[in-house]
């Protein structure tokens, strides 16, 4: 059996195939955050022409149904059928879509350049330890430090505080510091300690995002 694509592309479909494993073994991928097993309702597709049994339709309302839209991963094939995949259901990492001739969803997830906006970012300061005419204290010696870096703004909790002191002199003057993206320091690390990493997993009902944040 074959399946075409509105766009005039055709992929061949195994008997007790879904459209969602014909589309997903042929590189053509469709956002399906259950991973198939008809509970999310997004692997959306429209059957314009040709036969399909329909397992079940999960979320999908009465208007898309009688518009043809069925579930991919719970409509299997019965013979040859055009189909077309609407945009929304189109899986689209960083600025590609998932339609490619690449084996696998994992070789393509590699092929797409990783952009790291982490929310939390490190200035190295340098700073020079304090003299009999060097005697500004120590906040504003940090604030001192960022401003010739170019960056002015920032606020310091109390707690920041209380401990920067003891973490500079220990640090021997250079430091890492820690801040967020709306300006909030919140960390003093030794310079040399230069790699930190940071994970956030965050489990939804039907979809799970792990996504990690890396500052230097
Ligand atoms: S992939 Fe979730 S309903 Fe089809």
């Amino acid at each position: 059996m074959e399946i075409t694509i509105a766009d005039g592309k055709s992929i061949p479909a195994k008997a007790g195939e879904s459209i969602y494993e014909a589309l997903r073994n042929n590189g053509i991928y469709l956002v399906a955050s259950c991973g198939g097993k008809g509970v999310c309702g997004k692997c959306r597709v429209k059957i314009i022409e040709g036969r399909s049994r329909i397992k079940a339709a999960g979320k999908l309302r009465k208007k898309d149904k009688e518009q043809g839209i069925v579930l991919a991963c719970r409509t299997f094939p019965q013979e040859n059928i055009l189909i077309e995949i609407p945009e929304d259901a189109k899986l689209v990492i960083g600025n590609k879509i998932a339609v490619s001739k690449s084996k696998g969803l994992l070789e393509f997830l590699r092929s797409v350049e990783p952009v790291f906006t982490p929310p939390v970012k490190c200035a190295v300061l340098n700073l020079a330890p304090p003299t009999i005419h060097d005697h500004i204290s120590d906040l504003e010696r940090i604030k001192k430090a960022l401003a010739e870096k170019g960056i002015y703004g920032m606020s310091f909790s109390h707690d920041f505080v209380s401990s920067m002191s003891k973490s500079l002199r220990a640090a021997g003057w250079k430091v890492n510091l820690a801040y967020t993206d709306n300006l909030e320091a919140f960390a003093l690390s030794p310079a040399e300690c230069m790699n930190k990493y940071g994970i956030a997993v965050d489990i939804g009902t039907t979809t799970v995002v792990l996504s990690d944040a890396l500052w230097r």
